[in-house]
C-alpha cells in the first residue's frame, strides 16, 4: 500500500508490549497479578471490563519518567519504521500521579521519548492529556487543570477514555470547558461499547471536533446525518472493536458505510498490543476488506491529517507527503 499511515487514536500505555510491562515490573519491583497474561505472554482480554482491569494492572508497573520515555520512543521508532508520519498519542495523567511522577517530571520524559524518535525518523507526534471517565468527575477537573496550569507545546488536545458506562456525559462540562478555554482540540471516547445516545450526548454536552470510536453512531441515522453536517471525525479502530467483541470482523464495522454516508472517519490502532494490531495492519485489513484503492486510503490519511491537533505548518508539511 502507498498511503502515508496517519494515526490519531493511540494510547500511552495501550501501546506497551508485554514483555515492556514485565521488564518495567522486574526493574520497579512491582508484583503483577498472574492472570493478566496467557500462557504465551500475551494481554489476557476477553471483555471490555476485563480489558481495563488489565490496562490498569499494567499501568502499575511503569513506574518512572525513564519508564516513559522508553515507552514513547520506542512506539514512534517502531511506527515510523512501518510508515506512520503523524501520530497522536493519548496520555493519561492519572497513571504517572498515581505511582508518584510529578506531571511536569512525566512530560519532560514523554518530550525526551518523542524527540529521539522524531530526530531518529522525522515522524511527527502531539499528545492528547485524557482522563478517565470511571476515576470520576474531580480527577478528570484536575486533569484539564494540569493542561491549563502547565501548557506543553507537544500536548494540543484533551481525551477521555475508560468505561462509558460510568456518569454522563454532561457530569464533564466544566472539565471540557477548562481544556476547552486552554486552547485544546477536544475529543471524547463514546459510540465504542454504548450505543448513538452516547455519542449524542457527548456531542450535546462536551462539543468536541472528535470522537474517538464512534461506529455505533451508525444505529441512529439522524445522528449519522448529524456528525456528516458538523464534520465531526470518527478515530474508527476496528481491530480493538474486534478484540472487545463490538464487531465480529474488518468487513463488519461501519467505517465505509459512515464515511460513504458524509462522515469523516480516520483510523487508529488504539492499544495495539492488547489487541494483536498495529497501524499498519489496521490500514491493510481495511484496506482488504472492503477492497479500497490506495487512493481511498490516502483521502483516510487527508481526513485524519485536516482533524489533527497540530498547527497548519505541520498539517502544510503532512499533507504535502500524502501527493509528493
Ligand atoms: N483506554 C484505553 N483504551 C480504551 C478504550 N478502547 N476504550 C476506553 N478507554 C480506553
Ligand atoms: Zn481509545
Amino acid at each position: 500500500m502507498r498511503a502515508p499511515l496517519v494515526e490519531l487514536h493511540c494510547h500511552s500505555e495501550g501501546a506497551a508490549s508485554p514483555a515492556f510491562v514485565r521488564e518495567c515490573a522486574v526493574r520497579n519491583k512491582v508484583a503483577l497479578p498472574d492472570n493478566m497474561f496467557t500462557a504465551d505472554g500475551a494481554y489476557s482480554c476477553y471483555d471490555f471490563l476485563h480489558f481495563l482491569s488489565v490496562y490498569e494492572a499494567a499501568c502499575t508497573a511503569i513506574c518512572t519518567p525513564r519508564d516513559y520515555a522508553d515507552l514513547v520512543y520506542t512506539y514512534f521508532t517502531e511506527a515510523a519504521a512501518k510508515g506512520l508520519i503523524y501520530g497522536e498519542m493519548f496520555l493519561s495523567s492519572d497513571h504517572p500521579a498515581d505511582v508518584g511522577i510529578d506531571y511536569v517530571d512525566f512530560m519532560d520524559a514523554i518530550a525526551d521519548g518523542y524527540q529521539r524518535a522524531h530526530a531518529q525518523t522525522g515522524i511527527e507526534a502531539r499528545f492528547i492529556l485524557t482522563c478517565v471517565r470511571h476515576f470520576g468527575v474531580e480527577r478528570a477537573e484536575e486533569t484539564a487543570k494540569l493542561a491549563h496550569d502547565h501548557p506543553h507545546p507537544l500536548v494540543t488536545g484533551f481525551g477521555m477514555g475508560g468505561d462509558e458506562n460510568w456518569g454522563k456525559p454532561a457530569d464533564f462540562t466544566r472539565t471540557y470547558d477548562i481544556a476547552r478555554d486552554t486552547g485544546l482540540g477536544l475529543t471524547v471516547h463514546a459510540g465504542e461499547v454504548c450505543g448513538a445516545q452516547s455519542v449524542s450526548d457527548c456531542l450535546d454536552a462536551l462539543n468536541p471536533t472528535r470522537i474517538g470510536h464512534g461506529v455505533r453512531s451508525i444505529e441512529d441515522e439522524n445522528l449519522v446525518a448529524r456528525l456528516a453536517k458538523e464534520g465531526v471525525m470518527l478515530e474508527v479502530c476496528p481491530g480493538s472493536n474486534i478484540a472487545l467483541g463490538v464487531y465480529g470482523s474488518y468487513a463488519q464495522s461501519p467505517i465505509i458505510r459512515l464515511r460513504d454516508a458524509g462522515v469523516r472517519v480516520s483510523l487508529g490502532s488504539d492499544d495495539p498490543p492488547y489487541f494483536h494490531t498495529d497501524i499498519a495492519n489496521e490500514y491493510r485489513q481495511v484496506q482488504k476488506a472492503f477492497a479500497l484503492s490506495d487512493d481511498e486510503m490516502c483521502a483516510i490519511s487527508r481526513t485524519a491529517i485536516e482533524a489533527a491537533f497540530c498547527d497548519d505548518a505541520t498539517k502544510a508539511v503532512l499533507l504535502k507527503k500524502l501527493n509528493p
